[in-house]
């Protein structure tokens, strides 16, 4: 049976998961389950990336020792994997003895080449990125990442010989066309590899400065640099360098790797010559996607925009989800995450179209054929045109998945599932059945059963509990075996004449409006405040009004008869007040704060009596009562005219 291995980049844990994460990680999970439906031993790995001064930094700031904090980030990794039923085969830390193993397995390969040399280097040294950049790629004297000042360490360490393996790498780049893909970061290499001479790699940190890593099987003062040592694992998980068994690497690796945009450096030049140097087969491709943004910002924690992927899950249902990041990422570019983005997706594509065929076929064969699939009859152009339509279809999905297009294949997708509801309004299953048609319509609704079935198999990557319960649905589920989508694809019938299905049923519910999630609503109160207050502000300062929009107010005067606490809100009090009209006014007012109710029967107070009826808390209000207002301080303004006196 032939292999295939998909790798996520293992993410640092000084930093809880969120939405970015999830998307790769759901992503490697969608391939793995494409490539074992064509048939293949497919194998997932993910992981945590533990070791640097990063993580010193943040463990240190939690009063926590290193191994203390990332043993807790890296359990919220694993755990929210499992809740998002994530299929991964192995989750790696680089702290694990095994992968530490391997690390200096590689490293003394390489020195025993000759390709680590002890040199003296000075260099501008970021601690967010924890490399040294040279002078020509600062920016303004700061890091282009992190918008900081480096500072200069000059100091003795190890470096490989990078430089060596350039001519090669981009040799190989040009010869293997979809090394790096998209094309976009394959020229974005190639221009890296076309104008520069590469520098080589420092490989090493003092412990005087860094203990937080893999010692250097070579030198006990040094750890390893913490790229180096987390790009090893993908073949350390294979157990390469740790183990005498090398079963595991020689059926997977070569693997496809899965990373975004922000690490196509280190994934791009350092990891190829890496393994060119330790004489290791080449990775077979290098899958680069762009940033999940909201409001067109990469989600970052201090901007407090972080999407929190179990929150969405669980509010939209982790396949509506899982649909809604794949359709929604055109693989490469970046996209935007709104919950309305998602809301308009999961009911067009999956409420109108998909659940919608659902339910209304298999409500009417539930109406014409009490459960049970009828009977194929002579096929018209209409009915083969539908099968045709979904083969084609299926087939360029296929094709599009190999090349991680995933947008694009389920919107190829989806073109037979449009084209089968209109073919069921086209063919009017209900006049046929009026009319007595009933071999006709038992093929109409055979055609669509039939064809629905080849969609829920195809769905499987993308929405992997959906399209089981699609097949449970239509009576038969299918089990991963090697020719299942040749069998799928090359024969029109998979139902058995006379099996019994279910009936409709709502398999993706239209959502109505945008959840809430409770972290997010007490910032949207909060920014709203700010945003109120800021406009009061402002408006004092500057806002004029005419003449003419102050004499539309009708301010009067008026008495107090009935003051009573609201029945269902704490902050209200309800009032009856003559305004000199024919019945007194009902106001609703939220001064409960201020005024205790029996102390305020017999006051007079001014009204805006203008304005529209308004529902607080299920009590009408016919107005307002003026009160002024500074800081703490709130009191009713008063008069001594009559009843019903107008203010002007
Ligand atoms: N530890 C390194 C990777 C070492 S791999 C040998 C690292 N970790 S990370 O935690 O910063 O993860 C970066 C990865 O997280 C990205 O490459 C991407 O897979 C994912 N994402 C993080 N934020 C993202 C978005 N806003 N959008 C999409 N994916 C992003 O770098």
């Amino acid at each position: 049976m032939s292999s295939f291995y998909v790798t996520t980049p293992i993410y640092y844990v000084n930093a809880r998961p969120h939405l970015g994460h999830a998307y790769t990680t759901i992503i490697a999970d969608t391939l793995k389950r494409f490539y074992a439906l064509l048939g293949m031993d497919a194998r997932m790995l993910t992981g945590t990336d533990e070791h640097g001064d990063k993580i010193v930094k943040a463990a240190n700031k939690e009063n926590k020792s290193p191994k203390e904090f990332v043993d807790g980030i890296s359990h919220e990794f694993s755990t929210l994997w499992k809740d998002l039923k994530i299929d991964y085969d192995q989750f790696i830390r680089t702290t694990d003895p095994e992968h530490k193993k391997s690390v200096q397995t590689l490293l003394q390969k390489i020195y025993d080449k000759g390709d680590i040399y002890y040199g003296e280097y000075g260099g501008h040294y970021c601690f967010g990125c924890e490399r040294f950049y040279t002078e020509k790629e600062l920016e303004d004297g700061l890091c282009p990442q992190h918008k900081t000042k480096p500072e200069y360490i000059s100091e003795k360490n190890y470096f490989f010989k990078m430089s060596k393996y350039q001519e090669w790498l981009k040799q190989y780049i040009l010869d293997n066309p979809d090394f790096i893909r998209p094309e976009r970061y394959r020229n974005e290499v190639l221009a890296m590899l076309e104008g520069n001479v590469l520098e080589d790699l420092c490989i090493s940190r003092p412990k005087s400065r860094l203990e937080w890593g893999i010692e250097l099987p070579f030198d006990k003062d040094y750890v390893c640099y913490v790229w180096f040592d987390a790009l090893a694992n993908y073949i350390s998980a294979l157990g390469w360098g740790n183990s005498d068994d090398l079963s595991k690497f020689n059926t997977y690796w070569p693997a496809e790797h899965l990373v975004a945009k922000d690490i196509l450096k280190p994934h791009a030049i350092f990891w190829p010559t890496m393994l060119k140097a330790a004489d290791l087969p080449i990775y077979k491709h290098l899958n680069v996607h762009g940033y999940w943004l909201v409001k067109d910002t990469k989600m970052s924690k201090s901007l407090g925009n972080v999407v929190d992927p179990r929150f969405a899950s669980e509010h939209f249902g982790l396949d509506a989800f899982r649909y809604f990041l794949l359709r929604d990422m055109h693989f490469g570019s970046d996209a935007s995450y709104s919950e309305e983005a998602l809301i308009s997706r999961i009911n067009s594509d999956l409420a109108n179209d998909l659940g919608n065929l659902f339910s209304r076929v298999l409500s009417m064969n539930a109406k014409y054929f009490a459960k049970e699939v009828p009977a194929l009859g002579e096929l018209t152009e209409e009915d083969e045109q539908i099968f045709a339509s979904v083969d084609n279809a299926a087939q360029n999905y296929i094709q599009l998945f190999k090349e991680v297009r995933f947008s694009q294949a389920l919107e190829g997708l989806w073109e037979p599932i449009r084209l089968m509801n209109k073919y069921v309004d086209s063919q009017a299953p209900w006049t046929l059945f009026k009319e007595g048609k009933s071999e006709r319509l038992a093929t109409v609704i055979r055609v669509l059963l039939e064809n629905m079935y080849k969609i829920s198999v195809l769905l499987y990557p993308v929405m992997p509990e959906s399209s089981q319960k699609m097949q449970v649905q239509l009576g038969k589920v299918f089990s991963l075996h090697a020719k299942l989508l040749d069998d799928l694809l090359s024969c029109k019938v998979h139902l058995r004449t006379g099996a019994s299905i279910a009936e409709a049923s709502n398999l993706f519910p239209r959502l109505e409006k945008p959840a809430e999630n409770p972290e997010e609503k007490k910032q949207n109160t909060k920014n709203a405040k700010q945003k109120k207050t800021k406009a009061k502000e402002e408006n004092a300062d500057t806002a004029l009004i005419e003449f003419a929009d102050f004499q539309k107010l009708d301010l009067r005067v008026g008495t107090i008869l009935v003051a009573e606490l609201h029945p269902d809100a704490d902050k209200l009090l309800r009032f009856e007040v003559d305004l000199g009209e024919e019945k007194p006014r009902q106001i609703i007012s939220g001064i409960a704060e201020w005024y205790k109710p029996a102390d305020l029967v017999g006051h007079k107070v001014v009204v805006v009596a203008n304005l529209p009826p308004r529902k607080l808390r299920g009590l009408v209000s016919h107005g307002m009562i003026l009160t002024a207002e500074k800081g703490e301080h709130l009191s009713l303004l008063t008069s001594s005219a009559p009843n019903g006196a107008k203010i002007s």
